[in-house]
């Protein structure tokens, strides 16, 4: 069976205030013992979320992460710096970081390489742009976007891998990519990992979908064959409307 999973994206939002309380919030619910719920703070407040998450099921991402453990990086944190705070999952390839930061498959190889050194789980995310779609180039332009950064990796760094479905055009536009084009696209992932490695390995990874999940959406998400489960941003800062959607699960 593959693990279920709903993770909150908070990106650059909430204050000091804001975060705690929203993580009490969370922390007041009891959520079904089969989905794992993971929430990504902003970097300030990493630390605090971690402590307050110390004893608790729900686990603490960060957004993203240099590669290296230390130097000249002025704004950078290091995996070695998260570990030390009692961080070890991380979100790579955010739409939103390829775009405003330049991340490239390159960069994120390397990312994706130190992470599995230092011992992090992954979200690792990636999507097409409505241009790609509309020219049905969308299929080739997953391919090559999973290519570079994961599949010369060994099986077995695999069990530290969950994937990220994130169609540009859907990020916090309102604009959702209907239950079948999720199918579809996730289908074809899952088989792309099956000819790169095995059955086996491709029925074990999951895969989540990221894009405008409310919880007038998420449910028929959900059930499709091939999605895991959710990386939500705007509504994960709504806890009522958080909660609902890990529920729909
Ligand atoms: P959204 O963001 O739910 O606000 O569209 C999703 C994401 O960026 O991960």
């Amino acid at each position: 069976m593959r693990q279920k999973i709903i993770a909150g994206n908070w990106k650059m939002n909430n204050d000091k205030e804001e975060t705690k309380s929203l993580i009490n919030s969370l922390k007041s619910i009891s959520f079904s013992k089969d989905v794992k719920v993971m929430i990504a703070p902003s970097y300030i407040h990493l630390s605090d979320a971690a402590e307050m998450l110390k004893d608790h099921k729900i686990d603490v991402l960060a957004q993203n992460m240099h590669f290296l453990n230390n130097g000249a990086y002025t704004g950078e944190i290091s995996p070695q710096m998260l570990k030390s705070i009692g961080i070890s999952k991380v979100i790579l390839g955010h739409s939103e970081r390829r775009i405003y930061y330049n991340e490239t498959e390159n960069s994120l190889k390397q990312k994706i390489k130190a992470a599995i050194e230092s011992n992090f789980e992954i979200i690792f995310c990636f999507g097409e742009q409505l241009s790609d779609r509309k020219k049905g180039k969308h299929f080739d332009l997953i391919k090559n976007q999973l290519k570079i950064p994961l599949f010369h990796l060994e099986s077995n760094s695999w069990k530290r891998i969950i994937l990220a479905y994130e169609p540009v055009w859907a990020i916090g536009t309102g604009e959702t990519a209907t239950p079948n084009q999720v199918q579809e696209m996730h289908s074809f992932i899952r088989g792309l990992i099956k000819q790169n490695y095995n059955d086996d390995l491709a029925n074990s990874i999951s895969i989540l979908y990221g894009g405008s999940v409310k919880s007038k959406n998420s449910k028929e998400i959900f059930s499709q064959d091939d999605v895991d489960g959710g990386l939500i941003g705007g509504a994960s800062l709504d806890f009522s409307e958080f909660v609902k959607i890990i529920e729909s699960i």
